[in-house]
C-alpha cells in the first residue's frame, strides 16, 4: 500500500527558533513510534528551512521539507525571488498555487505554468492546489492537492468539506489525471479518520492542525 502524505503548511508562521521548538517538541512526543505507513512533509517559511534541514538531519527525524512557493524565475537579477535551485539545497517539495497565493500574491494559472516548470527542471516535486475539481493543474502533475477556499480554517467560511464531497472530486480529478490527489481544508485529528476511509485520497494538507507538534502528531498517529 502506498504511503499517505501528510503535508504540514505553517504558512507565514514561527520564527526559525520557534521552527526548531516545534522539532524539538515533535521529536520527544515521537518517542518509539514509527510512522512506516506516513510521508510527513513539512513546509516551513524560506528562512526557517535551513535550520528545520539540519536539525531534521542531525536527530534522523522522518520529515521531508518543501517550500509554499517558489520564483517562475531561475537564478539572476530577479530581486527578492527564490529560485527552484536554492530550494533543491534543502527541501524535495514545493506547494503551488496554494488558495493564500492567489488570493494575496494574486497569482494566475500562467504563474503556476511557469513556477511548475521552473521546479521540475530542477528535481523539485510540485503539490499543486487545486481549488475546485474543474480548475486546471499541468498536465504531467503526480500530486494534485483539492482545496477549495471555502474549506480553509482562517478564510472562507472554514467549513470542511464533507467525505461524499472530496470523494466525488477524487473521482472527477482521476477521471482525467493520472495524479495522486490529496484533500486539504479544516483537516484536524478530530476529523481526519472519516477522511481515511475515502479509497483514492493519498493523504492530506494540514495548516492550523499543524502549527503544534501535540495537534499534529495526535493527526499522524490516526493515520
Ligand atoms: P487549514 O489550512 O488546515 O488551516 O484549513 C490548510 C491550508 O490552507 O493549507
Amino acid at each position: 500500500m502506498d504511503k499517505k502524505i501528510i503535508v504540514a503548511n505553517w504558512k507565514s508562521n514561527k520564527t526559525a527558533s520557534e521552527a526548531l521548538q516545534f522539532l524539538k517538541e515533535f521529536k520527544e512526543g515521537l518517542g518509539a513510534v514509527e510512522f512506516s505507513s506516513i510521508e510527513i512533509i513539512i513546509l516551513p517559511q524560506f528562512l526557517s528551512i535551513p535550520y528545520c534541514f539540519k536539525f531534521i538531519q542531525e536527530n534522523n527525524l522522518p520529515i521531508s521539507l518543501g517550500v509554499q512557493t517558489v520564483s517562475s524565475f531561475v537564478d539572476g537579477p530577479y530581486t527578492g525571488e527564490v529560485s527552484a535551485r536554492f530550494v533543491k539545497e534543502f527541501c524535495s517539495y514545493v506547494l503551488l498555487n496554494h488558495s493564500e497565493r492567489k488570493k494575496y500574491a494574486k497569482e494566475t494559472d500562467e504563474d503556476l505554468k511557469n513556477k511548475f516548470a521552473r521546479a521540475v527542471e530542477i528535481g523539485l516535486t510540485p503539490l499543486v492546489c487545486v481549488q475546485d475539481e474543474g480548475s486546471f493543474f499541468p498536465e504531467s502533475a503526480k500530486y494534485v492537492v483539492f482545496e477549495p477556499p471555502s474549506a480553509i480554517s482562517t478564510f472562507g467560511t472554514g467549513k470542511a468539506q464533507t467525505r461524499e464531497e472530496v470523494e466525488s472530486a477524487i473521482a472527477t480529478i482521476k477521471g482525467k489525471s493520472d495524479a495522486k490527489v490529496l484533500y486539504g481544508g479544516s483537516v484536524s485529528p478530530e476529523d481526519i479518520g472519516e477522511y481515511l476511509k475515502i479509497e483514492n485520497l493519498s493523504g492530506f494538507l494540514v495548516g492550523a492542525a499543524s502549527l503544534e507538534s501535540s495537534s499534529f502528531l495526535a493527526l499522524l498517529k490516526k493515520c
